[in-house]
């Protein structure tokens, strides 16, 4: 039966799912029904990582059990750490973390997964060692020596301990771990599409993921908020910010951290961002990324609304880890530690009633043609 092609599979729906919500004329994301402000406010990136992986907030006990569980799954094993230091320095990060997560699944048990109890701990192992990995790699090619976890310190407490050996002021890990639950989880993104499609072969959930963090990594998706950084960056400051949004325009180059296939009006988690930079610009000042991005978001406005183009996640999240002095290769990567619960979360919902992705295409090549002799070519 013939069906319209739609490019890029805009608006049709590749499943069906409770998981999350966006609203694109209203600009609302909701999880599990719950507001993503609502969480960042009263939640936890792990309380949030548990309501996305099944389906309802935990009860005390299970929240300690949760937290506890991924507390004790985050040390890599010293061949993890051994195959890191083999990469070479200058590669990124991304590329760093895919091949890490791949080779995850040689050391645990994966491939069964009608095995439910052992899905759980995959999920546990996963959410919890991405960022071990993360800042193994930070440190590893700088030639530091790579830094063990701590059992006594929180989620985002503890990543940010092992990538810069300090605990961390209590504000910064309050804000990153809200940019964390902002990247938790976001519908049928391109990268969560692409874990699906993985799953639905019936891989292991370490290859799901290691497919998802290949998709990440372009600029047009999780790989923005690098491109923005440096976008900003080149454009130095805010006067001479309307020139540089007008020679990207006119030369038909988008603006980095600009446009949503979904949302038509400014993205509710670009908005938590730019208070969350107001929060850590309050106590360690401000920073002269931020001045030239609200220049460019000014000036996008005069230029773009009308398309409904306004910042995206993207656009403010880079500049909260840019003035934690995290490196810009790493940003991505960050996206990747807090997208890895969504994408499990749609690895479990999908388990339940799979089906192998397996699309159509519209052939528009040739028929019936011959094979010529190389020396009649
Ligand atoms: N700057 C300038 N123009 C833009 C932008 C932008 N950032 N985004 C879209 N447009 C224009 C585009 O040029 C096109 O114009 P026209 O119709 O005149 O040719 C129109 O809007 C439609 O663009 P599209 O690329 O076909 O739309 P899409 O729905 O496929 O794109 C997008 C969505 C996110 C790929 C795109 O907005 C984009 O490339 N943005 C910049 C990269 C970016 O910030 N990506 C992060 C996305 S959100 C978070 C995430 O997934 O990580």
């Amino acid at each position: 039966m013939p069906h319209d092609f739609m490019p890029g599979l805009a608006g049709v729906p590749a499943a069906k799912s409770a998981i999350s919500d966006v609203d694109g004329t209203r600009g609302v994301l909701e999880y599990r029904g719950i507001r993503v402000e609502e969480l960042c406010q009263h939640s936890s990136f792990l309380e949030t990582s548990y309501l996305l992986l099944f389906g309802r907030l935990p009860t005390a006990p299970e929240l300690t059990q949760w937290v506890d569980d991924v507390t004790h799954h985050r040390r890599i094993k010293f061949r993890i750490v051994d195959l890191l230091k083999v990469m070479p320095e200058h590669g990124h990060p991304m590329d760093a973390l895919q091949a890490a997560v791949a080779a995850l699944g040689m050391f645990y048990p994966g491939r069964n997964v009608k095995d439910v109890a052992n899905n759980y701990w995959s999920a546990v192992r996963l959410i919890a060692k991405l960022p071990t990995i993360v800042a193994a790699w930070a440190r590893l090619r700088r030639g530091d020596e790579y830094i063990p976890p701590r059992d006594d310190l929180p989620f985002s407490d503890n990543f940010l301990y092992m990538l810069t050996e300090t605990v961390p002021h209590p504000l910064w890990s309050e804000v990153f771990d809200d940019c964390l639950i902002l990247h938790a989880e976001h519908t049928m993104n391109a990268s969560t599409f692409a874990g699906m499609v993985t799953a639905s072969t019936l891989a292991d959930p370490y290859t799901v993921v290691a497919s998802s963090i290949g998709a990440l990594k372009g600029p047009l998706h999780g790989g923005a908020n690098e491109e923005v950084v440096m976008m900003l960056r080149e454009i130095g400051t805010p006067a001479q910010a309307r020139a540089a949004v007008e020679a990207r325009l006119e030369g038909k180059h988008k603006l980095m951290g600009f446009g949503h296939r979904v949302y038509k009006v400014k993205d509710p988690r670009a908005t938590v961002l730019q208070d969350l930079c107001m929060r850590l610009f309050n106590v360690c000042g401000t920073s002269p990324l931020y001045e030239v991005a609200v220049a460019v978001e000014q000036l996008a406005g005069e230029r773009l609304t009308d398309k409904g183009i306004y910042p995206n996640v993207d656009f403010y999240s880079g500049i909260i880890y840019d003035k934690m002095g995290i490196e810009v290769d790493l940003f991505t990567p960050l996206f990747a530690m807090a997208r890895v619960s969504g994408w499990l979360a749609h690895w479990l919902e999908q388990l339940r009633e799979n089906k192998l992705y397996r699309p159509d295409q519209i052939y528009s090549g040739e028929h019936d043609r011959h094979y010529v002799p190389i020396e009649k070519r």
